[in-house]
Parts: structure tokens; sequence; C-alpha cells
């Protein structure tokens, strides 16, 4: 958002009119991330599925992982059923996790489908290349992004203000009932955004740390890395538990997109013009 706040003084607030948003860095960074944010999703789950389960701690504990995603097979060793696997507790995911159909619709042991992995078949070495291209766009958008956050100040449309926390109750009860905010406070973020977007921006710097933890190079370069985390399985964890949180941003993130209007939102996204609704 181009510190809308500072842009349009409240009370001169234009209802019905098409006021500027958000500006061309938060635009363009906005789309790069949200591109990359695919790429390594699938590229990611690409890798996990060369071992598909994690354990906590310092190492890997092979016969009791916290987490995987399995086949389990007859006596000729072909998969019958997938089974994900939480803290000892499993659940029967066949066809989408553990085991999935392939082309010929035979059952596969994989963690994660061939139509949710980069590339479909199982190619660690095409999916790292994959995973480390976009990682470093993702890098270098985010190095472009939080200078803007800082430079220009933009923190301060995201950071809750107490007047904000003390809100929250009201706005979750609003977002419940599908009344979003018109007028003028539809100029600012509400506070729920504010939150949801100042998560997705700390989550994303612990999730690329996180990942680099995973690196021998990167490890032996800066030791302190693996004390942080915890170990690298620890790392390899985190970085999945925020990917999945991400995930989860995502999904409310484009459902509110489409509640709250979807044209008005998808236009100040890409031109920067958003339309103020009258206050009733
Ligand atoms: C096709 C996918 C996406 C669409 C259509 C979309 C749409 C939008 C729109 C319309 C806004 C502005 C909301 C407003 O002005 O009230 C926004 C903001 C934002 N979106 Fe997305 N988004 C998408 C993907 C993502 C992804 C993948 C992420 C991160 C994982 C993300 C993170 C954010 C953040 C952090 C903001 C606030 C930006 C700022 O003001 O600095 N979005 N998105």
């Amino acid at each position: 958002m181009t510190s809308v706040s500072s842009a349009l003084p409240t009370n001169a607030a234009p209802t019905g009119r098409l006021i500027f948003r958000h500006s061309a860095v938060v635009r363009v960074c906005h789309w790069i991330n949200a591109i990359c944010f695919v790429f390594l999703l699938m590229s990611g789950m690409q890798i996990f599925n060369a071992d598909p389960a994690l354990t906590w701690g310092q190492k890997t504990n092979f016969d009791k992982p916290s987490f995987s995603l399995t086949a389990r097979e007859d006596d000729n060793g072909d998969p019958t059923a997938g089974l994900t696997t939480i803290f000892g507790h499993s659940f029967d995911t066949t066809g989408l996790l553990g085991a999935s159909r392939d082309e010929n619709g035979d059952l596969d042991a994989r963690g994660f489908p061939s139509w949710a992995t980069l590339p479909a078949d199982q190619d660690l070495a095409m999916g790292r290349r994959w995973h480390f291209f976009f990682a470093w766009i993702l890098v270098l958008n985010g190095l472009v992004y939080v200078a803007y956050l800082i430079g220009r100040r933009h923190i301060r449309d995201l950071w809750p203000s107490l007047a904000d926390l003390k809100a929250l109750p009201r706005s979750i009860a609003d977002h419940a009932r599908l009344r979003f905010p018109k007028g003028q406070e539809a100029l600012h973020y509400n506070v729920l955004q504010k939150l949801a977007y100042l998560s997705v921006v700390i989550a994303f710097p612990i999730l690329i740390l996180a990942g680099l933890t995973m690196s021998p190079a990167i490890d032996s370069a800066f030791p302190w890395l693996l004390t942080l985390f915890g170990g690298r399985q620890a790392a390899r964890a985190l970085h999945f538990l925020l990917a999945i949180y991400l995930v989860l941003f995502v999904i409310v993130h484009l459902v509110m997109v489409v509640l709250s209007g979807p044209i008005n939102n998808m236009r100040s996204m890409i031109t920067g013009r958003y339309r103020i609704k009258e206050q009733r």
C-alpha cells in the first residue's frame, strides 16, 4: 500500500471514487513473490518426496519420524494405500498423500502426487534446480521489498496500532459475517489484514534461513545457523511447517480477495487504483 494514510487525509477521503492504493514497488514485488511461491512450493514438494518424512532434532530418526507420507504395500510390494502419519497417528490419504495414481491409473508410492510436483516425475536433481533458481529470485525480490518497507515506511501500513488490536474482536465478527470495511475504514488495511501480511513478512526470512541451514556448505560458513535452528533436521521441519503456514495464508488470502470484491482488489494490485465504496 502506498501509504494511503499519508497520500489521503482521512477527513478528505473520497468515497465511490478511485484512490491510489499500492505503489509500483509493492505491486511488482507482490506478483514476483506470488510466481516464485508457486514454483518453490511445487519444486519443494518434489524435493520432499525424495525423503517424505520429518524428524524434530539433530538427526533423522528413520524408525519414528514425527511426520511421514508412506505407502502400505501388499505381499508383492505393490502399494495398496497412502498413509499420512503425524506423531504416530496414521490417516488414510490414498490418492493424495503417500500413494497416488499415475497416468495409467496405477497406485504409485509417492509423498505428494505427480500433478503437484515440479517436475511431475520423481527427479530430485531437477527439483533442486527449480527450487534454488526461484529461491534466489525470491531473496532478491524480498530484499527490494524490505528496503521499500523501511525506506518508504510502508511498514507503518502493516503494523497494527493499539486501537487496531482493540478492534480485533469486532473485525473478526465483521469478517465472519462477510462485512468488509467501506468508506474511510477501507482506506487502510484492516487489523486482520495487517496481522496476516505482517506474519508473512516475518515468516519468509525465517523460512529462507531455515532453507539455507539445510545446506552443508552454508553451515560450514555460518555454523551458528545450526545452533539457531537446533540442527539440520529441525530446520527442515520448520521450513516445511512455514511452507504449510504460507499455503494456508494464500488459501484464506484468495478467498478474502474474492469475497471482498475480486475486480476492485485485483485492479488495485495490478494498476494501483482501488475504488472506495460508499459508507451506508
Ligand atoms: C494469485 C495469487 C494472489 C492474488 C490474486 C493476490 C491478491 C492480492 C491483493 C488483491 C492484495 C491487496 C489487498 C488489498 O489491497 O486489500 C494482496 C496483498 C498482499 N498479498 Fe497477495 N495475492 C496472491 C498471492 C499472494 C502470495 C502467494 C503471497 C505470499 C505468500 C501474498 C502476499 C500478500 C501480501 C504480503 C500482501 C500485502 C502487500 C503489501 O501491502 O505490502 N499474496 N494480494
